[in-house]
């Protein structure tokens, strides 16, 4: 069994408390539909077919996301030596979650998984179980909390090492307001020389008339804050000051492809690894 670590948020900015509300949209939930799963209730799956309809690629982009998580998580693991993922916005349990990837690749390997929904909390107790070699750990706790974050992470993570910081899909749900370059750089602060950032954000210049559209009605749909569709340019900043590996900023599914991998043509997001000096 993972550890459990409960953390409630207080005092967070915006000032909502993480809560089961089935009556508006959440992000894990849409995705988890968008996705093909089961974890989600009416009022997501209502935002979800509204952004389908204005974005039907949208389901082929969360894939091409999760293939993108598969690919990193075993070139870090199995190339790099990195043994400690620290993957903020977990999402519902799917196929090929972060610790299993990485275990596959190397048995020992330490995963904290970071959420704020309560829906996440209660799957991932159940399915995101480690090898014995290695350890899983579960915080709930929202990604504007870096210090909780990093406190409760520590419990499992030694930051005496390198690590990476998994941020996939989930820095558009922190509007510029609540700062999400200064919570990258925090977070990549406490990890030592030879840690990763790695990073895939919903994109507003790739189809961009879809994706605003798309944006619009899940926003509608959503309590708390609003997504936040940013461009390349902006994507880019996310990385200011560490090491990008090649291929840079791209499309997730141009991110060192892998025979037999899905390749859509065009993915709605921009992604990239990066390296602390
Ligand atoms: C779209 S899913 C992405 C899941 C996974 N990272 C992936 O790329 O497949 C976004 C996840 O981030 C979580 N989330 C959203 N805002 C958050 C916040 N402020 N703090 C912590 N988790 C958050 C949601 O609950 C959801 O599980």
């Amino acid at each position: 069994m993972p550890d459990q670590t409960r953390r409630p948020s207080p005092g967070l900015p915006g000032g909502e408390q993480a809560g089961l509300d089935t009556g508006h949209a959440h992000s894990a939930r849409v995705y988890n539909y968008w996705l093909g799963g089961k974890d989600n209730y009416a009022a997501d799956r209502e935002a979800a077919e509204q952004a389908i309809a204005a974005n039907p690629g949208i389901v082929t982009d969360v894939r091409a996301n999760r293939a993108l998580l598969a690919r990193v998580v075993r070139y870090l693991a199995a190339e790099c030596g990195i043994r400690q993922f620290l993957d903020v916005g977990t999402g519902l349990p799917t196929v090929d979650n972060t610790h299993e990837v990485a275990q596959r690749a190397a048995p020992d390997c330490r995963i904290v998984y970071v959420d704020n929904d309560p829906v996440v909390l209660t799957h991932a107790r159940a399915l995101l179980t480690s090898r014995p070699e290695g350890r899983t750990a579960y915080i709930e706790a929202d990604l504007r909390d870096t210090s909780t974050i990093l406190a409760a992470a520590a419990e499992t993570l030694d930051f005496g090492q390198p690590v990476a910081l998994m941020l996939l899909i989930i820095l558009h749900l922190i509007p510029d307001a609540d700062d999400p370059y200064g919570i990258v750089a925090t977070l990549m602060r406490a990890m030592p020389g030879g840690s990763y950032l790695v990073l895939a954000h919903p994109a507003s210049d790739i189809r961009a008339a879809s994706m605003a559209e798309m944006t619009r009605r899940v926003n509608e749909r959503m309590r708390g804050p609003q997504a936040t569709m940013r461009d390349r340019a902006a994507i880019t900043r996310f990385f200011d000051g560490l090491d990008l590996l090649e291929p840079g900023v791209v499309q997730p599914q141009q991110w060192r492809p892998e025979t037999g991998t899905l390749s859509p043509a065009q993915v709605t997001a921009w992604c990239g690894v990066a390296r602390k000096r």
